[in-house]
């Protein structure tokens, strides 16, 4: 039976990408040798990271004024490498406060300046986005989550602000057309729309580097891995490559526009079932709800043994929701077939039909 994935991430990719990784863990190129055995130095490797970068680039629509990172440690690092790059020392960033992510962010950039939280969510659990707030103009930056994909909202505007604006989109980026040329960098773990867990996405505007007058440790700053092509050390080569591999399937597919209107459509059907459905309801904002991750609650506790053996049984997988929220988080990432949402909207018709 065919497993519906919902997992939050890492996540569902594309199969045929699956596939083409597969083939090439056994025999990369036809060299005869595996992909994750031979050197990061090769001319196939450098290819596959020249690649990679060169289409994030085109995806995004960006110009050359952009770098394109493949770097370690997760969304997680670039919260303390963002304000070490662009930070001034004892200087101030104004942070959107969204979520557990935000959260985390805020607190890497306290330890290194004043994190301002210049809007929150927090006095609701953080089903909403904040809106109406204003940003400092003596700020360094303003940074925002594009998609909070523990508490299921989404911003689907940016605020305009003069200065230097950093998002991170590791649980949206690929899967909406935004204009991404109105940031100053981006960055986003690779395991959600792009590849395996290992490469962390970092877009920067390379004349906004080297400004900020802090004493920044080698690997944590920017200008090395630009100067050194995205290798200054090793790169996590399988997260690379397959990542590469997904944004050809992208490409090939008709790009972003393509999947938005895959993505709008999964987040229709389903979100359409839990408006309608008088046993589920959502916990997100109406105007602010993720395509990405939809949380939503049973209405009657009583039915959670019923439900969870009925989508168990419908070979569902990953739809229990984070301990932040309780319920359900049913992520739709990038590579989640329409078939997919349309199978668990089917159980939970079925769960009202035998309750009615
Ligand atoms: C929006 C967002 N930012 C940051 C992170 C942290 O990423 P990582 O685990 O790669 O450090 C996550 C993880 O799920 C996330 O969803």
């Amino acid at each position: 039976m065919k497993i519906h994935n919902y997992s939050a991430g890492p996540c569902i990719l594309p199969q045929e990408v699956f596939k083409q990784a597969a083939d090439a863990i056994m025999n990369f190129n036809g060299l005869d040798l595996s992909l994750i055995e031979i050197s990061h130095r090769s001319k196939d490797f450098v290819e596959v990271m020249e690649n990679a970068r060169s289409l994030v680039k085109e995806t995004m629509n960006l110009g050359d004024e952009y770098e394109v990172l493949f770097l370690q440690g997760g969304g997680s690092l670039e919260f303390l490498m963002v304000p070490y790059n662009l930070m001034r020392e004892g200087g101030k960033a104004a942070y959107l406060d969204t979520g557990t992510w935000a959260n985390k962010a805020i607190k890497e950039a306290a330890l290194l300046g004043d994190a301002v939280i210049v809007g929150s969510s927090k006095d609701s659990n953080y089903n909403y986005i904040p809106k109406g707030y204003e940003i400092p103009s003596d700020v360094d930056y303003f940074h925002c989550t594009s998609n909070n994909t523990i508490f299921g909202t989404q911003l689907k505007d940016f605020p305009e602000f003069n200065g230097l604006k950093v998002c991170d989109m590791s649980s949206d980026i690929f899967s909406r057309r935004i204009d991404f040329s109105q940031f100053d960098l981006i960055y986003a773990g690779a395991q959600k729309n792009l590849g395996p867990a290992g490469a962390t996405l970092v877009v920067v505007k390379k004349d906004i580097l080297g400004k900020n007058d802090q004493n920044i440790p080698t690997i944590l700053n920017y200008q090395t891995h630009i100067s050194k092509d995205s290798m200054f050390n090793t790169p996590p080569v399988f997260s690379v490559y397959v990542s590469m591999l997904t944004l050809e399937w992208l490409k090939k597919n008709g790009g972003i526009e393509w999947i938005e209107g895959i993505n709008n459509a999964k987040a229709e059907l389903l979100y359409g079932e839990i408006d309608r459905n008088p046993l589920f309801k959502g916990t997100a904002a109406i105007e602010d709800r993720s395509y990405m991750n939809a949380c939503f609650l049973l209405t009657d506790d009583k039915l959670q043994d019923t439900f969870n053996t009925m989508w168990n049984e419908a070979g569902i997988s990953g739809i229990k929701g984070h301990r932040s929220v309780g319920g359900y988080r049913a992520s739709m990432y990038n590579a989640l077939p329409l078939e997919s949402v349309q199978a668990l909207v089917d159980v939970m018709k079925e769960l009202e039909t035998k309750h009615a």
